[in-house]
């Protein structure tokens, strides 16, 4: 097999977090969870796939055009894991290559477009499924999870849902599944605008984090909570019921931040300028009563999530109250939605 195919994939923001994973498999969540892809936030990912010159497989893989031997081991337990999905990658040399359309060190997880655009290029390259089809997204998605959890839901441009829920009899812990019904206009047109409070690297990476749930005293009430939420946010979305979706998504937020807090060992991630983006954020809408609102990543940076048809407004109050708050006055927007894009 002689094969060159590029793929780019958004990045996307969970509105119901995953956080904590189920015992008994690779990469499981613990509970269901549900994201918007973020359109203008990618990773673009080439793949050459050669015949394999020696008797193992060979990686190499380049970050920005440049060699990142330091990400070979990562991805090659990626491909291991996937190979029993993807047999052909036991026969063949690979030279991956991948660049973000935002700045590195932003302190911007890229892990869900990367792994996302990786694992789009190797199921197109096996040749089987017909791009864009449901199962050529899903087998995507199944092998987009094994790398990183959270890339399971960047394939889609619809709303991803992982995890089995109730909720929504599609929806699996293996792969991510679009919520296609129709979504109201009160909440089908929202941006993100990412504010980077702190663009250093996370004291405690999500793997730790997440394994940290295993014995976590509020795990089962967490996991509990996460699926009432989502099921309800289900319901919002079809109902254009914004009081609630704020109040759902920030709650969202802060308890995946009230985990890291009362995990032992316990950890922050939130910086002094996340509370004050947050503060402003609120102080404005009570002020405005605009439809806006903050949601948390692993991380201190702010995604502030508001209706675009108020772009005006809301881009006032961004560069007058919160970019003070921005490390060098840096932030990325992105729409949400958007599909990703064979090249
Ligand atoms: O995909 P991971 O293992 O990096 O986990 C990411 C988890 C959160 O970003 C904090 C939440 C989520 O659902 O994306």
């Amino acid at each position: 097999m002689n094969k060159t195919i590029t793929y780019s994939c958004p990045s996307n923001i969970a509105l119901v977090k995953y956080w904590g994973k189920k015992e008994g498999g690779i990469q499981l969540p613990a509970n269901a969870s549900i994201s918007w892809s973020l359109s203008d936030l990618r990773a673009t990912t080439t793949i050459q796939v050669q015949p394999k010159e020696g008797e193992n497989p060979r990686l190499t893989f380049l970050l920005d055009g440049n060699p990142k031997p330091s990400f070979e081991p990562k991805i090659n337990d990626f491909l291991k894991r996937i190979q029993p999905v993807l047999p052909f990658l036991g026969e063949v040399d690979l030279r991956i290559s991948s660049q973000n359309n935002f700045p590195h060190g932003a302190g911007i997880a890229s892990s869900a477009a990367g792994f996302g655009a990786m694992a789009l290029a190797l199921v197109d390259a096996e040749g089987i499924l017909e791009p864009h089809t449901d199962a050529f997204l899903q087998k995507a998605s199944y092998c987009a999870r094994l790398g990183s959890g959270s890339a399971s839901r960047s394939v889609y441009a619809a709303p991803a849902i992982w995890g089995q829920t109730k909720a929504f009899a599609a929806a699996s812990d293996e792969y991510a599944v679009p919520f296609t019904e129709p979504i109201h206009a009160d909440l089908s047109q929202w941006t993100d605008a990412v504010m980077i409070v702190d663009s250093g690297e996370k004291s405690v990476s999500s793997t730790d984090g997440h394994a940290l749930l295993g014995e976590h005293a509020y795990a089962q009430a967490r996991f509990q909570q996460a699926q009432n939420n989502l099921n309800e946010l289900l319901q919002v979305l079809r109902s254009g019921e914004v009081a609630r979706f704020i109040a759902i998504v920030e709650s969202e937020a802060l308890q995946l931040h009230a985990m890291m807090m009362s995990s032992i060992p316990y950890y922050m991630l939130m910086r002094p300028h996340t509370l004050s983006v947050i503060q402003e954020i609120w102080q404005f809408r009570r002020e405005s009563q605009l439809p806006i609102c903050f949601t948390l990543d692993a991380g201190a940076n702010v995604h502030v999530l508001y209706d675009s048809r108020y772009q005006a407004q809301i881009q006032n109050f961004i560069d007058s109250r919160l970019l003070v708050y921005c490390q060098n006055g840096l932030y990325l927007r992105s729409a949400t939605g958007g599909s990703p894009e064979k090249r």
